[in-house]
């Protein structure tokens, strides 16, 4: 038996992850595309990585309860890795919740009942939940506690119905939830923590730079401190650094990594933002 890495949403973030901490152990990769899986779990095979790839949808419970069935076959699940998710190019309002929102919260609820002693799990958030303006304590609370099943009946999460305001309400969820989490997983000796990446250059941000915001990402890509998109390898560092066992002291905690965008976006040239985002 070996050490488990699963990692959902093999997508350009998640590999780069996958890459960093899967020498040595048994690496899962899952997608709804199972093509997408396979042709990580290629990239990987010939990095000398062993993996598995498996068809798995974060917006269903029965299939989060398979993949980790699966996983568990290899052995103890050490890490775990959520980077998949759609953006509100991609998706209407009904499944940016689903998958993004109340997907990742089924994943953290199941994942935390399994995870091995020592282990850690990673949730790619964004920079767009650092957008919204602070919610009311109660809706905080809800965000991070409220029974799963709960989450989308939540009259100010059931009442959205603009895409860009479905996915950061997820994406702030996403925060909520590992903080809520963490106390769980404390328990288990495992710690969990969310990346707030800004625009990464991978599938996803092409398809939001090339959809109806394309233009203000560009504007926004050279308005902000670091002048640049970012990159998936930088997002896999950080992911790398908060699993291993330089980590173990980090838990429940956010980072924001995002070439300096949410600073701009609130107190520099970027605010013009604000009347749109
Ligand atoms: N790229 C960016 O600029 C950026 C910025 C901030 C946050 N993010 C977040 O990073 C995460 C990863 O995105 P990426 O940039 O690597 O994109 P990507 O498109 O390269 O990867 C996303 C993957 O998720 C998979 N996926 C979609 N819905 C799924 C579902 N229901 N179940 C399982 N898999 C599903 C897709 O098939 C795809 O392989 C997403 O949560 C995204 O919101 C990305």
């Amino acid at each position: 038996m070996k050490e488990v890495i699963v990692l959902i949403g093999t997508g350009g973030i998640g590999l780069a992850i996958a890459r960093r901490v899967g020498a040595g152990k048994h690496v899962v990769l899952a997608d709804l595309k199972i093509e997408n899986a396979q042709a990580a779990a290629k990239t990987l095979d010939d990095a000398g990585v062993e993996t598995s790839a498996v068809a798995a949808d974060l917006a269903s419970r029965e299939s989060i309860l398979a993949l980790i069935d699966h996983a568990r076959g290899f052995g103890e699940i050490r890490g775990v890795v959520c980077a998949a998710g759609v953006s509100p190019s991609q998706a209407p309002v009904s499944t940016i919740l689903k998958v993004d929102l109340y997907g990742t919260s089924v994943l953290l609820e199941e994942f935390g009942k399994v995870i091995a002693e020592g282990g850690s799990g990673i949730v790619i958030s964004s920079q767009s939940g650092h957008r919204l303006p602070a919610l009311p304590e109660e809706q905080n609370a809800a965000l991070a506690t409220a029974p799963t099943e709960e989450l989308l009946a939540l009259p100010f999460i059931a009442s959205i119905s603009d895409t860009l305001k479905a996915y950061q309400y997820a994406k702030r969820c996403n925060v909520l939830r590992v903080m809520g989490e963490a106390t769980k997983w404390g328990r288990r000796g495992a710690t969990v923590n969310s990346i707030s990446p800004g625009i990464v250059i991978t599938p996803l941000a092409n398809d939001e730079l090339r959809g109806p915001r394309g233009e203000g990402y560009r504007k926004m890509i050279a308005g902000m401190p670091a002048g640049r998109a970012g990159t998936p390898d930088e997002i896999g560092d950080l992911a790398e650094f908060l699993m291993s066992s330089r980590g173990r002291w980090i838990t429940g905690a956010d980072f924001l990594i995002d070439g300096g965008c949410t600073a701009s976006y609130h107190y520099g040239e970027l605010q013009y933002l604000k009347a749109t985002h």
